[in-house]
Order: structure tokens, then C-alpha cells, then sequence
């Protein structure tokens, strides 16, 4: 075919106004952190991508409708499908990993139309237009590749663990970071990115939970929500914004064991109302695609499992992106025993629901031969084109298909990675107003996260840089500049070298305050890091004990990418922050709680158990016939609840009050409480309103379910009512079928400032 190229530039206004026309859903929309220039300005993009704005609308000399922008999408993919070859078909089911030696090793693959899109390891805007040019400029319909990449909290600017953010119960904060990690990992050519993971985890030996927001549906909702909105803009091929993807789907949080990759059983009851929601309300919130699970998940894979992939995501739902497989899952439907070779891993995957498959080659080898011999219709092949069609239409990749230049505004993301810092802090424990710390005298900073670097970043820091991450001891040096700082490791994170004890103790005998960095290495968390023990690691422990027998007040500052199980550290400390992996400004972020120049404000969004044996433990458990004892050798209460944290001031709750002590199914309620600062200074606290369902004929409800918070800054000595209205409707809960139901009965519900304190009131719901 003769194609004629042009290179114009299109403005971004005419682009924005075609791609309007078509979202996945939108969100309220944010300021995008571009900025244009200015000292503290990063250009992410390489010098290539300045040709961006290339673009064929004319390959044959007419401009075919799957080339006009102004024809509906749906009409350009019926254009488009229509031209296309099996092969090509087949082609854009299929993901491989970018390489520098890709754009030579694939030019055929990618020239034949033989591959949709590929992930990269480490992105760069210049390899990826090489290769999306010969997608765009080689193959016969020139229909771009799209580009994913593990932006998970950040991207150059790391912030804060999911699991940390989310203790800011603060959905607009998520929603401001992912927009900047959405910013930097567009400037970079990366279309699309594989977050949020919004896995519910009640199981801390899982190093997963580092990447989730804990273990609350309903919290969880509201965290996926916004980072879609964050990551996506209000429009789906908003400039310096990606395409979001929601994973694991469904239920890889819950593995046995608390061993990545390892089988889960869920019942239908906790399966609609703990693991999906959270996916559901990412797919409300416009996210473009989903990824399937490597878990088994009740005796199918998840990635294989048309219940979850199509019964509830497309036909409930009404997803309308697609849905790509995690790293190889479809090759290892035949690991788990499901499939027998790669031609039945394809036939399952793809009828199932997957529409994409990562790295694995069990489509682009056999569905040729499925297609020839009938055993996958045509149309099944077509309905998963068509989805990834959707989504490259949709983010504008055809009118689009290069990297742009981006600039970020470095200043202003430091500034937000340090405000979350501080925000995801949880002060765990503070005896007789020992934080914050007054400004002068000597601090001991003892422990092997002291001036580490590395570890501060997390688990998923993407090109974040060891050496851009601020330490707690510069932290501290800046934020207590009249202080005498002594820093002494101590031992490291995982060794069970003793010989730094003697001039840790020494520090700590000579200072006025210890401030022990203790934790877990970033390594210990995240995919494939899974741990049988909750407590610090090589001998952390001992060090710590070591430095408390000098008698002198001890600050413990926890890093670490789950609860950790250390009661005798809490016990022994005066204080304790636990401060997960806060990416980059952790010292400053730190610091700012440590001197009180920031409140610490807050809650763990997952219960942290006293000791192994009791996990899983989490808030929202189901009642049980008979009342639960303590274990035989231990309580059954864990360390710190769901909820739990503290600030440098002092809350008082008043009992809760219901509007009406019954409602009927129109009726609202309103829940309230009288709240009072009622300590020495102004503080933020986070006021949560837990409800219970008595009975429900769909299954039994959670002792407590979260159904609201709100944070409320209160000057000292000032009180405030505070409210939550309650439409009846959200009494409900999903039945194992996927109706809400709401059945009247007996209710009761507690405004408390976490999920283990407070009275709760009863109250009806009238048929
Ligand atoms: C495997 C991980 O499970 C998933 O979270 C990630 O997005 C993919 N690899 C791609 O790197």
C-alpha cells in the first residue's frame, strides 16, 4: 500500500475536543502538576520526543474513518476491525517486555502488526518512539503500540508506600500524588500504568499489603476512586495523564499462608462485600483496564476465571476497557494444573475474559489453530480487539502516538512527596507528651535506618534515585539545628552482628533523648516478599533493648512495609512512629511530626497483631455463635486496631446520638457526637462512623463495618458537633449473587475515633 507521511504538528486543543467524545467515566478533575518551564522545572522527555506530534491521518491517500478523529469510537473500531488480518487481530492481544535491543529484535514482530503493546523495565521516551514508529510508520494499518510501566507510588518523585497514604485517610492527597506520578510517567512515554493495586489485605506476612490500602472495602473504595481520577484526569486522553489499571483481580491479597502467589478460598459473601468492591468502584471511576490475578482463586485461576472476568466485571459491571493478564498468568494456567498445554491456557484465559496477555506467547502461538479448528469463535478473538481498541482510541494514541515533552515541577512534587510523608505517619504510642521533641539539647538517632538511604524508598520506587532520598538524619540536622545529632547504627537491618551495641549505648548514655530508626528493609516487602515473622528483623530487637536499658526516653521510629508485630518494642518506648517506606523526603516528612511542625494526623488502615499467631486479625470479622476466648498463651485483642492512631493533642468523644431510633427504607439518618480538643493543642482527628448489621439472611455482616470518617481540626478547648448522614440504602451489603440488598431490621451504629473504642446505638430499619 502506498502510504503518504505527514509530520504536523496538531494542536493539543483540537486532539482534546476530538477525544472527548468517548470515557471510560470520569472523575472530578484535578489541577494537572504540568508546569511550563521555570528553575525548578524536570523535563522528563528525551530530546527525540520533540518530533511528537507526528502524525498519519492519510496512509492511502484517504483518511479511512478509523483515522478521523471526528468519527465515533466505536465507529473507527468497526472500521478498523474490519481491515484487519487474524493475525493482526491476534497481534494486539499481545504484550512483551521493552528492551534497548527490542526496536531490532521485534522490528518484524511489531512491522507484521504482530504485538499491541509492550511493558517497560525502565522507560524511556526515546526507545519507546523508535519502536513506536515502526509500529505506526512499517505496519500495514499503522495502529500505535500502547506503553505500560509499574508506577505504583511514584515515579521519579517516590512517595510514600501505598499502605502509608492511605493512613492519611485523605483521598484528595492520593489523588494529587498520582496525578504527579501520572505527569512524570507521561513525560517519560509511559501511556498506561499498572496501579492501583486495591487488593484487600488482612494477612501482614503477605508484602503485598505494602501496595494496597489496607484492609477496609469501603476505605478501599474510596482510595481506588481517587487514584484512578489521579493517574486518568477527567478525560481519557488528557495530556500529562495515563491510562490506570486495577489489579490483582480478584482476591490475591487473601493467600493462604500470607505466601505470594499462593491459593485463595474466599466465600461469595466476603468475595462481593471485602475483595470486589474496591475493583468496582475503580471501574466507576473510569479506569481503563484491569489486571487478572495470578492466584487461584476457589478452584480456578483468576486468570482464567469467567465468573470474576466476565459474569461480574462485564456483564455487572459494564467494564469497557480490557483486561491484561499479570506477568505470564496465562502461561502458568498450565503451573496451576488447569490447563494442559499452551493451547488450552490460551482457549481458557481468552474465553474467560483476558483480553491481553503479558509476556507469555500462548495466544500469538495457538490461537491461530483455535480459531482454524472452531474451538474459539471468531467473535470471542474480536470482542477482546475490539477492548484494547477502545483504549488506545480513547487516550488518543492514534492521533497521539509519540512521547511529548513534559515538564514537572520538582519543587512542587518534593513538596508533595513531604507533606505526605508527614500526613502517612501514624504515632503509634507518645507518654507524658514526650513528642514532639523540644528543639534543643542532644539526641542519640541509634538504629540501621538512621542515614540509610535505599531503604526509605519502598518497594516499588520506579527511577526513583537512592541518592535524591532526604535521611532521617538530615532530617533531623535540619529541623533541630541547635541539637547535638550523635548517629550510631548500631547493626544492620538483617545481620546478627552485635558489635556496634557498645557505641550505640554509649550515644544513647550521653543524650537526652534516643531516637531509634528501626524497621525493615524495602526489600522485605512488595511482590514476592512475604515473611513468616512480623517482628524486626537480625537484631534489631536487642539493640533496641540495649539502648532502653540506659534508662533514657526512647522515640522508635518503625519503617517497614507492613504491621509489625513488636509489643515489647511499644511497650519499652516512650513514643513510637511508625513511618512505613516514605520515598524520598522521609527525613523531612519525619522530622516535621518529630518537631511539631506538622501534626501527626494519621490511622493505621490495617491492624497490626501482637504477635504471628493471630493473623489473620482484622476489624470488620464476622460474629461467631460463641463468644471467642483469649488464645491459651496470649490475648486475642491485636496491638493497635484498625483506625488507631494518636495526635499531639487530646480528643474527648461524647456518646453517639441517632436523629430517630428508627428509619424507614426512604429515611436518612444522621449519627452524631460531640467532640472536644480538649488538650494542649490544635490537632486533626480522624472521626469514624462504623456500622453493624445484626442479621441478614445474604450472610452473616461484620462485628463493625467503616461507612464514613471526617477530619476535623480543632483549636484547644474547642468543641464541634460532628454528623454523618446515613441514607437507609447504605445499610446493605452485596449477595453472593451481586444484588444490594437491604433488609430491614436491627442496626447499631458508633461515630469513635477507631474501630475499637465507642459505644454503639441501636436503631431499625422499618420494612
Ligand atoms: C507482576 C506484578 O504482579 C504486577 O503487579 C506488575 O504490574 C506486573 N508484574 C508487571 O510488572
Amino acid at each position: 500500500m502506498h502510504c503518504i507521511r505527514k509530520r504536523s504538528v496538531i494542536s493539543l486543543l483540537t486532539l482534546f475536543i476530538a477525544g472527548a467524545s468517548f470515557s471510560f467515566g470520569a472523575g472530578a478533575d484535578i489541577q494537572a502538576p504540568v508546569v511550563s518551564g521555570g528553575d525548578s522545572a524536570l523535563v522528563l522527555a528525551h530530546p527525540e520526543i520533540y518530533h511528537a506530534g507526528w502524525i498519519d491521518l492519510n496512509r492511502n491517500g484517504v483518511r479511512d474513518p478509523y483515522e478521523d478523529p471526528a468519527v465515533p469510537i466505536e465507529g473507527r473500531i468497526n472500521d478498523l476491525l474490519a481491515r484487519m488480518t487474524r493475525e493482526e487481530r491476534i497481534g494486539q492481544l499481545y504484550q512483551l517486555q521493552m528492551k534497548e535491543e527490542t526496536p531490532a529484535r521485534d522490528a518484524a514482530l511489531i512491522g507484521a502488526g504482530g504485538i499491541g503493546s509492550y511493558l517497560g523495565a525502565a522507560p524511556a521516551p526515546g526507545l519507546r518512539n523508535r519502536i513506536q514508529r515502526i509500529a505506526v510508520e512499517d505496519s500495514r494499518l499503522g495502529i500505535p503500540l500502547i506503553f505500560g510501566f509499574d508506577t505504583i507510588h511514584g515515579f521519579r518523585t517516590v512517595f510514600p508506600i501505598p499502605l502509608a497514604l492511605s493512613c492519611a485517610w485523605a483521598p484528595d492527597l492520593l489523588e494529587r500524588t498520582q496525578a504527579f506520578a501520572a505527569a512524570e510517567s507521561a513525560g517519560a512515554g509511559v501511556d498506561w500504568v499498572f496501579a492501583p493495586m486495591v487488593d484487600i489485605a488482612r494477612d501482614p506476612r503477605w508484602g503485598r499489603i505494602a501496595e494496597g490500602s489496607g484492609e477496609d472495602p469501603w476505605l478501599g473504595a474510596k482510595m481506588a476512586a481517587a487514584s484512578v481520577r489521579g493517574l486518568q484526569g477527567s478525560q481519557p486522553d488528557q495530556a500529562g495523564r495515563v491510562a490506570a489499571c486495577l489489579k490483582h483481580y480478584v482476591g490475591y491479597g487473601a493467600a493462604e499462608g500470607g505466601s505470594d502467589y499462593n491459593t485463595t478460598e474466599i466465600g461469595l459473601p466476603t468475595l462481593r462485600n471485602i475483595y470486589l468492591p474496591p475493583f468496582r468502584a475503580g471501574v466507576e471511576a473510569g479506569a481503563a483496564t484491569v489486571m487478572s490475578a495470578f492466584n487461584c482463586l476457589n478452584g480456578v485461576p483468576a486468570s482464567a476465571n469467567r465468573f470474576t472476568l466476565t459474569h461480574v466485571l462485564r456483564d455487572e459491571w459494564r467494564f469497557g476497557g480490557f483486561v491484561v493478564s499479570d506477568w505470564s498468568a496465562v502461561g502458568e494456567l498450565i503451573h496451576h494444573g488447569y490447563a494442559a498445554d499452551k493451547a488450552q491456557a490460551a482457549e481458557f484465559a481468552l474465553r474467560a475474559g483476558v483480553d491481553m496477555e503479558m509476556v507469555s506467547d500462548c495466544y500469538p502461538s495457538c490461537l491461530p489453530g483455535l480459531l482454524e479448528k472452531g474451538i474459539v469463535a471468531g467473535d470471542v478473538l474480536d470482542t477482546a480487539v475490539r477492548r484494547v481498541l477502545r483504549v488506545k482510541l480513547a487516550r488518543g494514541l492514534f492521533e497521539r502516538p509519540y512521547a511529548t515533552a513534559v515538564s514537572v515541577d520538582s519543587a512542587a512534587g518534593a513538596s508533595l512527596a513531604r507533606e505526605a510523608v508527614a500526613r502517612a505517619c501514624v504515632l503509634l504510642k507518645n507518654d507524658r507528651g514526650t513528642l514532639p521533641l523540644a528543639k534543643a539539647g542532644s539526641i542519640a538517632l541509634i538504629g540501621p535506618l538512621a542515614a540509610d538511604r535505599h531503604n526509605l524508598l519502598g518497594c516499588w520506587y520506579g527511577l526513583g534515585r537512592d541518592e535524591d532520598a532526604v535521611t532521617l538524619q538530615e532530617g533531623l540536622a535540619a529541623a533541630f539545628s541547635g541539637a547535638r545529632i550523635t548517629t550510631v547504627a548500631g547493626c544492620d537491618l538483617t545481620g546478627g552482628d552485635r558489635s556496634g551495641f557498645d557505641g550505640a549505648v554509649a550515644a544513647a548514655g550521653q543524650a537526652d533523648v534516643v531516637i531509634a530508626a528501626l524497621g525493615e528493609p524495602s526489600i522485605y516487602s512488595g511482590e514476592n516478599s512475604s515473611r513468616s515473622s512480623l517482628d524486626l528483623p537480625g537484631v534489631q530487637t536487642d539493640l533496641f533493648k540495649a539502648v532502653a536499658a540506659t534508662g533514657k526516653p526512647v522515640v522508635t521510629v518503625l519503617f517497614a512495609g507492613r504491621p509489625l508485630a513488636v509489643p515489647e518494642v511499644v511497650e519499652r518506648s516512650a513514643a513510637v512512629l511508625m513511618a512505613w517506606h516514605p520515598g524520598l523526603q522521609a527525613g523531612n516528612g519525619i522530622a516535621d511530626i518529630l518537631s511539631g511542625k506538622a501534626g501527626p494526623s494519621g490511622r493505621l488502615t490495617a491492624t497490626f497483631p501482637r504477635s504471628i499467631g493471630q493473623v489473620p486479625v482484622h476489624y470488620n470479622h464476622l460474629p461467631t455463635g460463641r463468644t471467642l476466648h483469649p488464645y491459651r498463651d496470649g490475648p486475642r485483642a491485636p496491638l493497635f486496631p484498625f483506625g488507631y492512631g494518636l495526635t499531639y493533642t487530646h480528643f474527648s468523644y461524647g456518646p453517639t446520638r441517632l436523629s430517630a431510633p428508627s428509619i424507614d427504607r426512604a429515611g436518612m439518618l444522621t449519627v452524631t457526637a460531640t467532640l472536644t480538643n480538649d488538650g494542649p493543642r490544635a490537632g486533626i482527628e480522624v472521626v469514624q462512623l462504623y456500622l453493624r448489621a445484626y442479621a441478614c439472611s445474604a450472610g452473616p455482616r461484620p462485628v463493625r463495618e467503616l461507612k464514613g470518617f471526617q477530619r476535623v481540626c480543632l483549636a484547644p478547648g474547642e468543641t464541634r458537633e460532628v454528623s454523618f448522614t446515613l441514607a437507609a440504602n447504605e445499610l446493605g451489603c452485596w449477595s453472593p449473587d451481586g444484588v444490594w440488598l437491604v433488609e430491614p431490621g436491627r442496626f447499631a451504629a458508633v461515630v469513635a475515633p477507631d474501630s475499637a473504642s465507642g459505644a454503639p446505638v441501636d436503631f431499625v430499619l422499618e420494612r
